[in-house]
């Protein structure tokens, strides 16, 4: 694996303003190479959009980040200048969000608009640009490409608007790609296009893709690598194979036992009792510690996760401690 073109060490996020507050997103690590598709996983509200905006320079108001790094293409993104991170955002990492609507500018020509992206990082003339727009418009499935191109976004359907905001992201030939819930939007059938496509380019282009999901499947079929959070945790990262066939975070499991599976006569899905804590009512130690059926008192003490075997990360120190090992699936 190529050096990574993100890094993302010790991340803290946490609101301005309320000390003593436990932080939303805490300790977070986690690494995208050139060519590698790394899916950032966990149920709503365990910090994965936070997590995204901060590596993109744009966290909301009132939320900082107190401590860790960021590093996009060999730049320092947290102590970046707005001009650096406007730089970076588009020519290291391009961005897709899950509603295209609200991404695009509704009264610009989806052509104009890629177009744009390409005059401005990389000074083309408005023709050279427009000329690129309509070939990258066909590199994304869009037929009759030179018409289409001259289309406002409302003409479009969602699936199409997805793959114009896609041919917006690799405009101008980033890195990276971050797709936070590309496809939650879109029906089924469109959801898997959307998503061949984003590998296709991963693996025509060397595309670094980080996808941010809660769908499984979606992991299953389409990355490499996974970083699985709870509750602003990271609480396992580890190659996909691995995970799914050997999980070693107690939530990792409980998420894996409430997918259904494909082929099993299984009428009533698992669910993981109880849900994800709200910010301001986060556990010590474990912050999965009252859902989890393994739970012992020690959980509640602060902890340090181990990386073991071959870059398999657990957050749960009797995990790495040998003490707890999980059940296997059934
Ligand atoms: N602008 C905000 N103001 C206050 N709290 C916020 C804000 N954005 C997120 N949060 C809180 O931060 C936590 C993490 O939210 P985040 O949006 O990152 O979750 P997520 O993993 O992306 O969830 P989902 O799967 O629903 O998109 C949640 O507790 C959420 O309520
Ligand atoms: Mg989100």
């Amino acid at each position: 694996m190529t050096d990574p073109v993100l890094s993302v060490r010790g991340l803290v996020i946490d609101f301005t303003g309320r000390p003593g507050r436990r932080a939303l997103v805490q300790d977070v690590d986690f690494d995208v190479s050139r060519g590698q598709s790394v899916a950032l996983i966990g149920e709503s509200g365990c910090g994965k959009t936070l997590t995204s905006l901060a590596v993109l320079g744009l966290l909301p108001p009132r939320m900082r980040v107190s401590a860790g790094s960021i590093t996009l293409g060999g730049v320092d993104v947290l102590s970046a200048g707005e001009r650096t991170l406007r730089g970076l955002r588009g020519r290291t990492i391009g961005a897709i969000f899950q509603e295209p609507m609200s991404s695009l500018n509704p009264t610009m020509t989806v052509g104009d608009q890629i177009g744009e992206s390409r005059r401005m990082h990389l000074g083309e003339s408005r023709r050279t640009a427009r000329a690129r727009a309509v070939e990258l418009l066909d590199r994304v499935g869009i037929p009759n490409a030179a018409t289409r191109a001259r289309a406002y976004p409302h003409e479009m359907s969602g699936g199409m608007q997805q793959r114009v905001m896609i041919a917006a992201a690799i405009a101008c030939e980033p890195a990276v790609v971050l797709a936070d819930e590309p496809t939650t939007a879109l029906d089924a059938t469109v959801q898997a296009d959307i998503l061949t496509l984003l590998e296709d380019l991963r693996r025509d282009l060397g595309l670094g893709v980080l996808l941010v999901t809660h769908d499984l499947g979606v992991v299953a079929d389409f990355c490499a690598d996974v970083v699985v959070m709870y509750a602003g945790h990271v609480v396992e990262r580890a190659s996909a194979k691995k995970l799914f066939h050997a999980p070693r975070h107690p939530y990792t499991e409980a998420l894996l036992r409430a997918v259904p599976q494909a082929g099993h006569a299984r009428t009533t899905l698992n669910v993981i009792p109880g849900r994800v804590p709200a910010g301001g009512a986060l556990p010590t130690g474990c912050r999965f510690r009252p859902r989890c059926s393994y739970a012992e008192p020690c959980c509640a003490e602060p902890q340090l996760g181990a990386v073991n075997d071959d870059a398999h990360f657990t957050f749960c120190d009797r995990v790495a401690a040998g003490e707890l090992v999980l059940g296997s699936r059934s």
